[in-house]
């Protein structure tokens, strides 16, 4: 039996009061019990008492999008970790791409953030992964590297704690997705990378994010090094996230 996958929604900036609490209330009464996966949702942080109240009693985990690399004080707009956790957040989100393109964040911030997030038990989920350009000019691997070396330098021996999402930005909404064994290979080059650095890295989940839907979770989710999904646009709509949750229960069997 291969480890519990980890299925973890990124709604980004959508959502609002009453169809959150319509998406939630579907999701949980279809996930049920999910002891054979774990499921969560990464919300935006004006969401995370909703989300409190919502997901009491039930299996669901909640996440936010973005954590503070800053413990407190005179930084207007940001959110650390420590009010995260009030919430009851057990994962953030650090360097997702759209943070990388759109908010300048660099390799060193985001490691910074993973950092600020272990410090207050929650698990950073580190997003990596290269543009087309990247891609084609055969600079993947070197690329998704970098980005992760530096999170591997700032945390040392916590780096075990630590969850990984390889996102190709090409994949991201596009309805473009890298095929299973070009993910495998990838999520295989980042696993190397994490035992070189600690003796626990089959600990680390390694989830694989960028157009993953209902019809191609299962082969995505069955390679050997893929631990999970992060979702982005199915994980608006109940019955795709279903569906999704469904193809990780399945890799259990
Ligand atoms: P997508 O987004 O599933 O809509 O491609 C994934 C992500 O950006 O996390």
């Amino acid at each position: 039996m291969s480890k519990k996958k980890l299925i973890a929604g990124n709604w980004k900036m959508n959502g609002s009061v009453a169809a959150n609490d319509a998406l939630v209330r579907a999701v949980i009464a279809g996930m049920g019990a999910a002891d054979d996966c774990t499921v969560a949702v990464c919300v935006p942080a004006p969401y995370l008492a909703q989300l409190q109240m919502l997901r009491a009693g039930s299996a669901l985990e909640l996440g936010a999008q973005d954590v503070s690399a800053q413990e407190q004080g005179a930084y207007t707009g940001e959110v650390s970790a420590a009010m995260l956790k009030d919430f009851g957040a057990r994962y953030a989100l650090v360097g997702h791409s759209e943070r990388r393109q759109y908010h300048g964040e660099t390799d060193a911030l985001v490691a910074d953030k993973a950092k600020a997030a272990l410090a207050h038990g929650i698990t950073p989920i580190v997003c990596v992964g290269e543009t087309l350009a990247e891609r084609e000019a055969g600079r993947t691997e070197e690329v998704v590297k970098r980005q992760l070396a530096a999170v591997i330098h700032t945390n040392g021996h916590c780096i075990s704690e630590i969850a990984v999402a390889y996102e190709p930005v090409w994949a991201i909404g596009t309805g473009k997705t890298a095929t299973p064994q070009e993910a495998q290979q990838v999520h295989a080059v980042l696993r190397a990378q994490l035992h070189a650095a600690t003796a626990h890295a089959d600990r680390v989940a390694i989830l694989y994010g960028g157009s993953m839907n209902a019809a191609n979770a299962a082969s995505l989710l069955a390679q050997a090094d893929i631990d999970g999904g992060l979702i982005g646009g199915a994980s608006l709509k109940a019955p795709d996230f279903l569906q999704i949750i469904a193809a990780a229960r399945l890799q259990r069997d």
